[in-house]
């Protein structure tokens, strides 16, 4: 049986790792004795005052409290401390040739589908931006039927998530489906860079650290097709200072791509344009899945 008495700061770790030597799940075991060990390192190593160690249970508190199906603090929290990242790099090692994945982010819903070409952009204030690419394997087959949801920002910074009560339905996402040679376009309108959330526990940490809120302009894509491996990705539009201090680490080289602007002209699909508008190209490559 575990000793659970007269402990000091000496001996209370392994008392606390012996108490679950019964644990019937190795990988809970694993996973209970790592995080008893690295909990009690961090508070040797840091040494909290009482009064500090309430704080910090007030701040876990909080995100919990803040927390909800509409806002997810937590998410914010491990995305903002680079563990959402470390997660992905951890679960993803593709294979060289495969479109790199980062971060999901706390405003995916799955989308309204869409016809090849059509506009998800309708009813946001921006300039127009069509978007257009290829999905393929790792193998070089293209890829068909397969799902391209995609989702962005309006010019302003938020997602229409964040605005349903003034702006009730969903805008600047959609499902499209690759046509027999892989191909897939739509439009839209640009995004921008936006600052996350910061009303919560997660925004005054930043401030206590100095940071900024800010992530670069990108469009979020999730890409799945059978028998490969799902892609959660973004591109990034190339030449954005954010690119540099991405507050949630999230920035890949190879996903930073130039926003092409055109001035009046005709678009791809044979649309007569008028002022300012941009294309971009995004094609993806899947991993074959196991
Ligand atoms: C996003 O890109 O939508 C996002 C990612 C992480 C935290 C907040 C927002
Ligand atoms: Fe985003």
């Amino acid at each position: 049986m575990a000793i659970t008495s007269n402990l000091d700061e000496t001996t209370i770790t392994d008392a606390v790792l012996s108490s679950i030597s019964d644990t019937a799940s190795l990988r809970t075991r694993q996973i209970s004795s790592a995080l008893i060990r690295h909990l009690h390192a961090f508070i040797r190593e840091v040494e909290p005052t009482e009064r500090e160690w309430a704080s910090g249970i007030d701040f876990l508190t909080r995100t919990g409290h803040m927390s909800n199906e509409a806002r997810q603090e937590f998410i914010l929290l491990s995305d903002t401390l680079g563990v959402s990242m470390l997660v992905d790099a951890i679960n993803h090692r593709l294979p060289s040739n495969a479109t790199a994945t980062t971060v999901f982010g706390p405003f995916y819903v799955p989308p309204p589908a869409f016809a090849d070409g059509d506009d998800i952009g309708a009813g946001l204030d921006s300039l127009p931006l069509y978007i257009s690419g290829f999905v393929r394997s790792t193998d070089g087959s293209p890829l068909c039927n397969a799902i391209v949801d995609i989702w962005h920002c309006d010019a302003d910074g938020f997602y229409d998530l964040q605005k349903l009560e003034s702006q009730p339905g969903l805008s600047g996402r959609g499902r499209f489906h690759t046509q027999a040679d892989g191909s897939f376009r739509l439009w839209t309108v640009r995004p921008c860079a936006y600052p996350i959330p910061t009303d919560g526990p997660v925004g005054e940490m930043l401030v206590a650290q100095g940071r900024s809120p800010y992530r670069p302009e990108h469009v979020h894509f999730l890409v799945e097709a059978s028998g490969h491996k799902r892609l959660v990705t973004h591109l990034f539009a190339s030449g954005d200072d954010v690119l540099k201090s991405d507050v949630v680490f999230g920035v890949k080289d190879s996903l930073i791509r130039h926003f092409e602007h055109h001035q009046d002209g005709v678009a791809p699909d044979g649309r007569t344009m008028s002022g300012t508008w941009f294309t971009l190209r995004g094609d993806f490559t899947l991993a074959l899945s196991e």
